[in-house]
């Protein structure tokens, strides 16, 4: 199915289970244990063998020698996987070649080998024997002192220059020009990454954990130099991945290389101290914003540049981008520039661009209201446009970004703030109250989907869609429901397997809207098969309550499947509507924080978001989306940093102990309304993303809420007490 013009009315709308709260449907198999993880199909194959990683012990430079003889002889070691003996590796989309180093390396702990035996404790203890000598040479590592080598990324963001920023902002009455810093984050995701491979012959299984299924099976298969259509990639369920499992790692690529040395199926977990620097995590950025404004605060110049680091041949950070789009003005500069850095790669993590892009935008946005004398809520809708601001033939489909503002002050209570920082004191706690607007843009991905009807009226839905922990189970049951006019108890989802239709896929919170709405096509599809065998008009047919009526016609759905199950597969293709509108999420993020005025302790007390996504498919789901997101910004905010040794060239940090993340205890009562809103121009479900949107702006609210508080102006995330200890105003 072509989307190419906007949605009419169709079967979605009666929303008879779409928009209803509606708990996970493999909730119970995950709460009772029973949804197998990537590392646990025990049961699955025999002889399972353990492969351990060894990760580089340098950040750069190369392997001069590697003795593995001792591990060889180790007590049940079957083989031993490096670089000498892999063969060589395919390049893949994603960099998969370098999943195995040597003998260069380039990043720290990059894997190096991996040991194969038939247990997990002896293939560890023989990893240990490797005796490996490296030549270490210099890197560089530290972003701040490399910034003036970056480069622009065209492929990725070309500058956006438009009118005269220069002019307009020197001519503007009203000036910012504050810099701000957010540190390298890790993805801290619950479950490692993981794999077993299995090998029958020249046709590879991999049970695995992956966001992406389709773009991980051509990974899998250039890489190991087999074909794509030899490469079964599993993974049905996922303990979160935050964009970390966008792209199969190392666990993947040596767990198939161990398992075909082995010739035994073979799996490997990433153990949680290799995967900070093992893997992908979200690269610091450094982000200089100016803006201008007329007296009474329109807009007249708008700059937004950022930099960050990546491997040779890396990504850059899109952390300026919102700034293209959010605001009105005329004259605008909006640049990114990728410097070389020999950290771990960097690469997406949840909204990536936005989060960090919102964490600077929305101070500098509060800083501009105060220098203005403007409520913030006021300064932002005054400068709200219902257009592309560069663009200005491209509106936005929809945009509700004053309206988000508007009830989420309301409903806070935001006219009890004190505007003047430092005055609101609850005994030793300074309080304040902070807000900003949360915007991620809506990305459209082709998406497929087979759905079939068996004469017990049972509607099976197959897509190599994942389950991240977002819900794509529950969203797709309903989806299929509705469609076909049964209870969800009569569907059944399966998902993440290769061998099914491919999908958008979990990531840049694309997934919810595009997979749905592949669904959506093959149901279209399913119920013209359905009317054509039970002799009926589609147009004139109504599938509802288990049935199918048309006219003074009324069959049960099942008896359309009784000459035999009846199977029909289709996608969604999206046109030009993207180019023609410019489709985005918008939310406002409301913040009460108490700080320590003795210890400079930040403690937050209430949080409210008020979200407008397009249509809400699932209330349940995507509330928990919202909090989830929300929560990982308080992190961002007040906790998360990956601390670089800036001589050795890796994350210290790199475990959950070291790198903090916050718990239940530092989390207050999360509030989230979503607006009414549904798009007809995003796709016939209407919807749009909203798994990344809460995480946009949420730590610029918590930031502006302590500077309400204190008076103190932290730009340099995360605001730890130590920013704040000796500038705290005097306890009365
Ligand atoms: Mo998302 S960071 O594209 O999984």
């Amino acid at each position: 199915m072509k989307f190419e013009t906007p949605a009419t009315t169709n079967p979605i709308d009666q929303q008879k289970i779409i928009g209803h709260p509606t708990p996970r449907v493999e909730g119970p198999l995950k709460t009772t244990g029973q949804a197998a993880y990537a590392y646990e199909h025990h049961a699955v194959l025999p002889n399972q063998a353990y492969g351990v990683v060894l990760g580089s012990a340098i950040a750069k430079g190369r392997i001069a020698s590697m003795d593995v003889e001792a591990a060889q002889a180790a007590p049940g070691v079957i083989a031993i996987v490096t670089a000498a003996n892999a063969g060589k590796l395919g390049k893949g989309k994603y960099n998969t070649a370098k999943l195995l180093a040597g003998p260069d390396i380039q990043h720290y702990h990059q894997a190096v080998a991996l040991v194969v035996a038939d247990t997990f404790e002896q293939a560890r203890a023989a990893a240990q024997l490797i005796n490996i000598k490296y030549i270490r040479t210099d890197g560089a590592f530290d972003l701040a002192s490399v910034r003036d080598t970056g480069v622009e990324s065209k492929d990725q963001m070309a500058d956006t220059l438009h009118g005269d920023f220069s002019a307009a902002f020197s001519a503007a009455p009203v000036q910012l020009d504050a810099t701000y810093t957010t540190p390298d984050q890790a993805h801290a995701m619950m479950e490692p990454f993981a794999s077993m491979a299995a090998w029958q012959g020249e046709r590879l299984t991999l049970w695995t954990a992956n966001q992406m299924i389709d773009w991980s099976v051509s990974d899998v298969a250039t890489t190991l130099g087999v074909s794509k259509q030899n490469v079964h990639l599993i993974s049905p369920y996922i303990g979160g991945g935050f964009g970390g499992k966008l792209f199969v790692r190392a666990d993947a690529i040596l767990a198939a290389l161990g398992a075909r040395m082995a010739g035994r199926p073979v799996k490997v977990a990433l153990a949680r101290p290799q995967i900070f620097n093992n893997c992908t995590h979200r690269p610091a950025t450094i982000q200089r914003i100016r803006i201008g404004t007329t007296p009474d605060g329109k807009i007249t110049a708008m700059a937004h540049e950022g930099w960050s680091g990546d491997l040779p041949g890396g990504k850059v950070e899109l952390a300026a981008q919102p700034s293209k789009l959010l605001y009105a003005g005329e004259n605008r500069r909006v640049t990114m520039r990728l410097c070389t850095l020999d950290l771990p790669e960097g690469n997406a993590m949840r909204a990536p661009g936005e989060a960090p892009g919102m964490m600077a935008l929305e101070i500098a946005m509060d800083e501009m209201a105060e220098k203005l004398e403007l409520d913030p809520i006021d300064f932002r809708i005054l400068n709200d446009t219902q257009v592309d601001p560069v663009n200005t033939k491209r509106p936005f489909s929809k945009r509700q970004m004053i309206e988000c503002l508007r009830t989420g002050a309301d409903h806070f209570g935001w006219g009890q703030r004190h505007a003047q920082p430092g005055t609101q004191r609850d005994g030793r706690w300074l309080i304040g109250m902070g807000v900003a607007v949360a915007f991620r843009n809506n990305l459209l991905v082709k998406s497929g989907a087979r759905v079939r009807l068996d004469d017990q009226g049972t509607v099976t839905v197959e897509t190599d869609m994942t389950d991240i922990g977002t819900g794509s189970y529950t969203i797709i049951a309903q989806t299929a429901a509705e469609m076909m006019g049964v209870t969800l108890d009569k569907v059944v989802v399966r998902l993440g397997d290769s061998s099914f239709p491919v999908s958008s896929g979990s990531g840049g919170q694309f997934g919810g809207n595009c997979s749905t709405a592949g669904v959506y096509a093959a149901c279209v599809k399913l119920r013209e098969a359905v009317a054509q065998r039970l002799g009926m008009n589609v147009d004139e047919a109504i599938f509802a309550d288990g049935q199918v009526h048309s006219g003074a016609q009324r069959v049960p759905l099942q008896d359309a499947a009784r000459k035999g199950e009846l199977v029909a597969e289709d996608s969604i293709e999206f046109g030009d509507l993207s180019k023609q509108y410019q489709q985005s999420t918008f939310g406002a993020h409301f913040v009460e924080v108490a700080v320590d005025s003795a210890t400079g302790e930040t403690r937050l007390r209430r949080m409210l978001a008020v979200c407008a996504a397009g249509r809400i498919l699932n209330p349940t789901s995507a509330r928990s989306q919202v909090i989830g997101a929300m929560t990982m910004g308080v992190g961002a905010a007040l906790m998360e940093a990956l601390a670089v040794d800036k001589r050795m060239g890796f994350f210290v940090n790199h475990d959950l102990a070291g790198y903090e993340v916050p718990v239940h205890a530092d989390i207050p009562h999360q509030e989230v309304i979503f607006l009414d809103e549904t798009d007809p121009i995003s796709s016939p479900m209407k919807a749009k993303g909203v798994g990344e949107l809460g995480i946009c702006g949420v730590s610029a609210a918590i930031a502006n809420a302590v500077y309400n508080a204190t008076g103190i102006r932290v730009r340099e995330y995360p605001i730890t007490l130590d920013k704040l200890l000796d500038k705290l105003p005097p306890m009365i």
